[in-house]
């Protein structure tokens, strides 16, 4: 009778041992599946807090070296990008250059047939267009017509074969403030790379 209840003790040590142990591992196993789910939900947060989820970058370009400034842009700031084009296309490059110079001497503002999704949601609008007689071509004219910048804040950037932005930028200024918009100093794109990134940290638009 002893010894069977020194057995008796002995198995009951063991189920107490293996209890303990499973209870262990359920609680390891648990904690572990709390910490991955607080990983995503970081993850998430930190995706939603992008900041340039609010900043356009809307451009017009003839030949694509517009077209390439404002894709590396997008690249680095990671905000929306739309590219305008007009009703009528410009064609080749020597009757664009005869319409542009009409639409410039002028005053045309040839019509849009982009239509920008939800622009009221957007604070901060880069505008990028080729430099043309030292001016942007007139379809930037239609794009002020078109949307209320009223509240935004507008960023030039163009691509040119010379010219500095400073004329042509001048006028997006005029645009710009006439539709109750701020306006922030751009840059003139010639594939400096790490001078357009530091001209996008100091507007705060660089996204890592
Ligand atoms: C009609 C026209 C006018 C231009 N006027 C100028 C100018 O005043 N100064 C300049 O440096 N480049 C001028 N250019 C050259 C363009 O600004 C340059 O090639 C630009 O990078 C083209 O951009 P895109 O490929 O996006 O159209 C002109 C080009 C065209 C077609």
């Amino acid at each position: 009778m002893k010894k069977f209840k020194r057995i008796l003790s002995i198995l009951s040590l063991g189920l107490l041992t293996v209890l303990i142990f499973t209870a262990c591992a359920r609680n390891n196993n648990s904690s572990q599946s709390g910490s991955s789910s607080k990983s995503t939900t970081t993850k998430t947060s930190k995706n939603s807090s992008n900041k340039n989820t609010r900043t356009l970058i809307v451009y017009f370009s003839l030949t694509g070296t517009t077209k390439d400034a404002a894709q590396y842009i997008k690249k680095e700031t990671g905000a929306d990008i739309i590219r305008l084009r007009p009703e009528k296309a410009y064609g080749d490059y020597d009757s664009a250059a005869r319409r542009g110079d009409r639409e410039r001497r002028n005053n045309i503002h040839p019509a849009l047939a982009t239509n920008i999704p939800n622009f009221s949601k957007y604070q901060t609008v880069l505008i990028g267009y080729p430099t043309w007689w030292q001016r942007p071509p007139m379809i930037i004219h239609t794009l002020f017509d078109k949307y209320d910048f009223s509240g935004k804040t507008v960023v030039p950037f163009t691509t040119s074969m010379s010219t500095p932005i400073g004329p042509s930028q001048k006028v997006i200024r005029q645009l710009a403030e006439k539709d109750g918009a701020t306006f922030k100093n751009g840059i003139r794109y010639d594939n400096n790379r790490s001078e357009v990134r530091s001209w996008l940290r100091n507007l705060g638009l660089l996204a890592k």
